[in-house]
């Protein structure tokens, strides 16, 4: 517990829509069941060995299944598959059943989808789960990759909304 007192709800939103930040959608396949969250939370750890975290909201449904299954993708998205990072936060009017609908999707490692097209896939397997207030930080050793031509352009999110590097 902290001697201090928390900021308001408010306050930790409107910090953090100053945080502009590279867009991914992270995958987990379990057991033939596919899943999938759209998440500005992941960020490199360490080149030696290979890892990242991601921070997962215990309530998504993607949670359960990177639980079990002890792998998951990060894949890191380009601007022109915006479709697919808003149907992975369950923005559009779709149905979860459909998350896979767009996109192609392929496997490298661990049998998570992969996002074709994306600007990298990292394949992932879980090495450390941290419990964090409403959310778990996995952090993932990275045990497969696949990175896409170097002139496709990242989508990014900031000011609560969808952009670019360049607008
Ligand atoms: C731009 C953006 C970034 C997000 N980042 C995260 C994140 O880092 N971690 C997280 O758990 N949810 C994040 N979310 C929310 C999830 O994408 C959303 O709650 C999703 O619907 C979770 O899957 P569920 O439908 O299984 O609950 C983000 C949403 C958006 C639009």
């Amino acid at each position: 517990m902290s001697k201090y007192e928390s900021i308001s709800q408010n306050d930790f939103k409107n910090g953090m829509r100053k945080l502009a930040a590279a867009v991914n959608v992270i995958t987990v396949e379990y057991e033939g069941s596919r899943d999938g969250l759209t998440a500005t939370a992941a960020c490199s750890v360490s080149a030696t060995p290979p890892q990242l975290l991601i921070c997962v909201n215990s309530e998504a449904q993607g949670h359960t299944l990177i639980r079990k299954s002890k792998s998951f993708v990060l894949n890191i998205m380009a601007l022109k598959q915006e479709d697919i990072a808003v149907r992975f936060a369950g923005m559009d009017s779709t149905e979860r059943s459909q998350r896979f609908d767009i996109g192609s999707w392929s496997t490298l490692i661990t049998g998570s989808p992969c996002l074709d097209g994306a600007l990298v896939n990292f394949d992932c397997e879980v090495v450390n789960e941290i419990v964090a207030g409403t959310h778990s930080i996995f952090i993932g050793h990275i045990v497969g990759s696949r990175t896409s031509d170097d002139n496709v352009s990242p989508l990014i999110y900031g000011e609560g909304q969808f952009t670019s590097l360049t607008e």
